[in-house]
């Protein structure tokens, strides 16, 4: 939202709050409502006359969407069917999709490259997979024209301060190591040391929010100048071991952070890199923060001045 307006865009949010938060947000450029709801979807759709969409609303975790698959497949694919179909209706022609590296599943070989083969491991991984199927598709039949993110490890927040991470439950490696630094845990869990990686732990690119909004605005800009439909990862190529996101926060925190080591999680893959060519080429799309303490620096500024997260 803030790089939209900081680029002249006009955005207005469409958002049910099941996950995400007001105060993070503009209050009038939010619309409370749910893809599900395809009556306000479609007023909505015709009454602002949207002309571009980013679609971003999906559940999001991995764990959960192996115990419950239908609540994900219905969220993260039949209501992204649904925003389709109305999406089309209404003439929209620009449409860009929050994936993931998760459609790949277990690598076989690294750094993944786009035309890796997709075969996801898991549910979620799955629905947006069905997604980027259905753009496809979408493309051929109606000439409609997508960009699919596939978003690797998201992390980082706002340098200026504004903006962070706040999930209910907090499940991604930042936010929890800095929880420990807060206080707020006792002990950062790593599952598993033994992978056949340098340090013994799972490897993973994480890439920043701020380098992330700007791939959004990229591929709004090369949809704009008659791009076709396609999909890109979204990762700086540098992949940081977990032990090593731990050490940074350690030397930036100036806390200890106390880790333990726990079996490794089913269907963890040792590592998972972008190869991140093809959007450096064809979005000319460069990161700006590609060192994990950068990275790390702008998480700990958000979440030791909001130690609850956002106040909703
Ligand atoms: N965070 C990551 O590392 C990561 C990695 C890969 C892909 N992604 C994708 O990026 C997107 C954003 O992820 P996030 O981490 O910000 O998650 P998030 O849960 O913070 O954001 C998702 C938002 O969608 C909203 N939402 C969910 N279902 C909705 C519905 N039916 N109607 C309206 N709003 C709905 C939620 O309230 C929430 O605000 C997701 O699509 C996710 O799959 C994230």
């Amino acid at each position: 939202m803030k790089e939209l307006l900081r680029k002249g865009y006009d955005p207005l949010i469409v958002d049910d709050l099941s996950e995400g938060h007001a105060e993070a947000v503009p209050p009038d450029r939010l619309h409370r409502f749910s893809l599900s709801d395809t009556g306000e979807l479609r007023a909505f759709l015709e009454r602002e006359e949207v002309d571009a969409v980013i679609h971003f609303a999906a559940h999001c975790y991995v764990g959960e969407s192996m115990e419950d698959p239908l609540k994900y497949y219905r969220n993260n694919a039949a209501n992204a069917l649904n925003l389709l179909e109305e999406t089309v209706r209404a003439g929209v022609r620009r449409f860009v999709f929050s994936s993931t590296c998760a459609t790949y599943g277990e690598p076989r070989r690294l750094p993944l490259r786009e035309d890796h083969p997709q075969d996801p491991v898991n549910v979620y991984g799955d629905t947006k997979l069905v997604v980027e199927k259905m753009l496809r598709a979408l493309d051929r039949s109606h000439r409609f024209r997508s960009i699919s993110l596939r978003y690797f490890n998201a992390s980082g927040a706002d340098p200026e301060g504004e903006l962070g991470e706040d999930h209910h439950p907090e499940t991604h490696l930042i936010p929890l190591v800095l929880q420990v630094a807060l206080g707020q845990r006792d002990e950062i869990r790593i599952f598993g040391d033994d992978y056949d990686t340098p340090d013994g732990t799972c490897i993973r690119d994480y890439i920043h929010v701020v380098d992330l909004a700007a791939a959004h605005i990229r591929a709004l800009e090369y949809l704009d100048a008659g791009g076709e439909t396609d999909a890109f990862n979204v990762g700086t190529g540098n992949g940081f071991s977990v032990r090593e996101v731990v050490d940074a926060a350690r030397r930036i925190t100036g806390h200890p952070i106390p880790a333990l080591v726990d079996p490794r999680r089913p269907g963890d893959p040792a590592e998972l890199v972008a190869e991140s060519t093809k959007i450096r080429e064809k979005l000319g799309w460069e990161p700006r923060f590609t060192a994990a303490e950068e990275i790390i620096r702008t998480a700990w500024e958000w979440h030791r001045n909001h130690p609850d997260g956002y106040t909703d």
